[in-house]
């Protein structure tokens, strides 16, 4: 994971750098650290914790350097000490470097970088790259620059992973060098100023030229040019793109957390999802009704809450469609034998589009020979670009780690999607999708009346609080809402939860069961309303506290058991899968704020999980 950002120009670089740091947090927030060039030495300075730390420790710092590299960190090797922190630098103190990605062959070159006399001070991968940059450059007394550029493609073919890196060497201290082998590294591009990052969000405010760097692109910035090389050391010519500026700044809105604000926003979120399909319902995918007719097998592939769209998609494929469905785990698509399917349609659901293994489970899809479509939240993002078309979902910046109207506008792009196949191959009638999307337009208001009623969801939360096991249980559509229900309260409270499906407790989830376990049973009044009955007296009779999300109706037909009741708009048990989630997004707010955890970065995790 991690975030990188690069600047050279005329200024300071210390405020473009911690500015473009502060956009890229949502990457990890272990440690963050920048080394800057002054009178040909680099000064490092880095901190535990997040960009704040790094900022007050530069407080003090009195410098005019106006190039610098720095980083924001997600640990992955090593824990989160200075000492591990990025950048990291030689052992002559001459080359800096900071990396976001894996190295994974980093054991065999350490060792033998050890025997050749390098000395290490960190647990890092990273720490091997500037090392053998140094081994390259150790003879090199002329033409530095050339010499650099021919030493990072000779690294670039010893190194194993995938990897972004940013370079600094002081004694070219006009340059900053970039490169990228399977993860993300783009150049802003100034008129008197350039950067790198791993997004444009890092330097967005100043400049909306983009070039994007090919996998082992080697990039030369100077203030006041840019050139590329490819990996045999030629130059070679790039496009620059300009980008979409008006990205807006998020902002809480005087709430005390984004996931709040984000929760709050999601009758907007969704509605103006819905607007943005319906403005050209047969083509809002990109694939044309006669090509969508013939798809034989759909496959829906994301990673945590993307995944839990995916598996809801499945029931609605397989109803309104009457085509074969698989949703897959990203992280797993890439490492079985997959069977060769004629025309499948492969759709890859991602908030950040930055997913590592989202990422790869797309180029392997691709190589398959499959039609990709991705449904993303931000635009240019590295899976946006690689699928032959992409919806993206129109929620503005997600900004709170744990997602929340980045998932149900995936599950309103995906219900539309579903239609859209049945429509294509006639399993629906006009008069059905007339219908079905009648009702999808009636969701944002429905959302609306579960966010009015926070004031009990909150009371509930009151009551369990303190309680440090959870259960979801849901069945049909609702299974996957039970497990997306259970992460999102462990991702921001810590606490225990499971997510069943409520059939299966029997069969051994209910030896967990003690008194007073809280058990969420998601029970609106539809098919599977008198199982999910059956399951919540099962686990009452077995000391649970059952805590029943319904609809009205559900409601009126409740045992008097169940004393605690979420209520939500009566609305097609297809559909309700999205009402129910906000209701349980509450709940895990509310515990999670009652307990005092930190909402928005909670702790070990990232925003965008860019490594495999
Ligand atoms: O950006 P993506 O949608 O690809 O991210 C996928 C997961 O990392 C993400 O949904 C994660 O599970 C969230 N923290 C869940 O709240």
């Amino acid at each position: 994971m991690c975030g990188i950002v690069g600047y050279i120009g005329n200024n300071n670089s210390v405020d473009y750098l911690l500015n473009g740091l502060k956009s890229l947090e949502y990457r990890g927030y272990d440690s963050a650290g920048l080394a800057l060039i002054e009178n040909n030495r680099i000064n490092l300075i880095k901190s535990v914790g997040k960009v704040q730390a790094l900022e007050d420790k530069l407080s003090n710092l009195s410098t005019s350097s106006t190039i610098g590299i720095a980083h924001t960190r997600w640990a992955t090797h090593g824990k989160p000490t200075d000492e591990n922190s990025h950048p990291h630098l030689d052992c002559k103190k001459e080359i800096a470097i900071v990396h976001n990605g894996i190295i994974e062959n980093y054991l065999t070159l350490k060792k033998e970088l050890i025997e050749k006399g390098h000395i290490f001070k960190s647990e890092t991968d990273t720490e091997v790259i500037v090392h053998l940059l140094e081994e390259e450059l150790s003879n090199i007394t002329n033409n530095y620059e050339e010499n650099l550029i021919k030493s990072v493609n000779i690294i670039n073919k010893k190194l194993k992973g995938s990897y972004a890196l940013n370079i600094i060497w002081s004694k070219t201290p006009d340059i900053i060098i970039g490169t990228r082998i399977k993860a993300p590294l783009l150049i802003g591009a100034y008129d008197d100023c350039n950067f790198f990052a791993s997004d444009i969000s890092a330097f967005i405010k100043y400049t909306d030229q983009v070039i994007y760097l090919d996998d082992y692109d080697v990039a030369v910035l100077k203030k006041d040019s840019i050139k590329l090389y490819d990996a045999n050391n030629n130059e070679k010519y790039f496009n620059k793109i300009t980008v979409d500026k008006n990205v807006n700044e998020a902002t809480k809105n005087g709430l005390e957390h984004f996931m709040l604000k984000e929760i709050r926003e999601q009758p907007h979120t969704v509605m103006a999802t819905i607007e943005s399909i319906l403005e050209n319902i047969d083509n809002a995918f990109g694939i044309n009704l006669m090509d969508i007719k013939s798809v034989k097998n759909v496959l829906l592939i994301g990673c945590g809450t993307a995944y839990h769209a995916a598996l809801v998609a499945k029931y609605w494929i397989e109803e309104f469609a009457g085509v074969p469905t698989q949703a897959e785990l990203a992280s797993e698509y890439k490492y079985r034998k997959i069977a060769q399917t004629d025309e499948t349609l492969a759709v890859f659901i991602s908030q950040s589009g930055e997913t590592a293994d989202t990422v790869a489970a797309l180029e392997k899809a691709k190589l398959s020979g499959f039609k990709t479509v991705a449904i993303c939240n931000v635009y240019s993002s590295t899976i946006s670009r690689i699928a032959d078309y992409t919806f993206f979902t129109k929620c503005g910046p997600e900004i709170s780690v744990a997602s929340t109207k980045a998932f149900t506008a995936q599950l309103a792009s995906l219900f539309a999607l579903s239609i859209l196949i049945g429509k294509a191959n006639k399993s629906l009638d006009d008069k059905d999708v007339i219908k079905l999307i009648r009702e999808l337009s009636l969701i944002p208001k429905s959302i609306e009346n579960i966010i009015n009623d926070e004031k009990s969801i909150e009371g509930i939360a009151k009551k369990y609080y303190t309680e440090k096991s959870y259960i979801f249980l849901g069945r049909n559509v609702n299974y996957p809402i039970a497990l997306e229900a259970a992460l999102k309260l462990k991702e921001i409270t810590y606490f225990q939860a499971e997510g069943f499906a409520a059939g299966e407790i029997k069969h051994g989830p209910i030896a967990m069961i003690e008194e007073n376990t809280p058990v969420f049973s998601i029970m609106g009044y539809d098919s599977v309303y008198d199982k999910m009955l059956n399951a919540s007296q099962e686990v009452i009779a077995r000391g649970a506290n059952v805590i029943a999300i319904t609809d009205k109706e559900g409601n009126q037909h409740m045992i008097a058991d169940i004393v605690d009741r979420i209520v939500i708009d009566n609305t097609p048990q297809y559909l309700s899968p999205i009402l129910n989630i906000v209701a349980l997004q509450l709940f895990a707010y509310h515990v999670a704020k009652l307990n005092g955890r930190e909402i928005d970065q909670p702790r070990n995790l990232a925003k965008s999980v860019t490594v495999e």
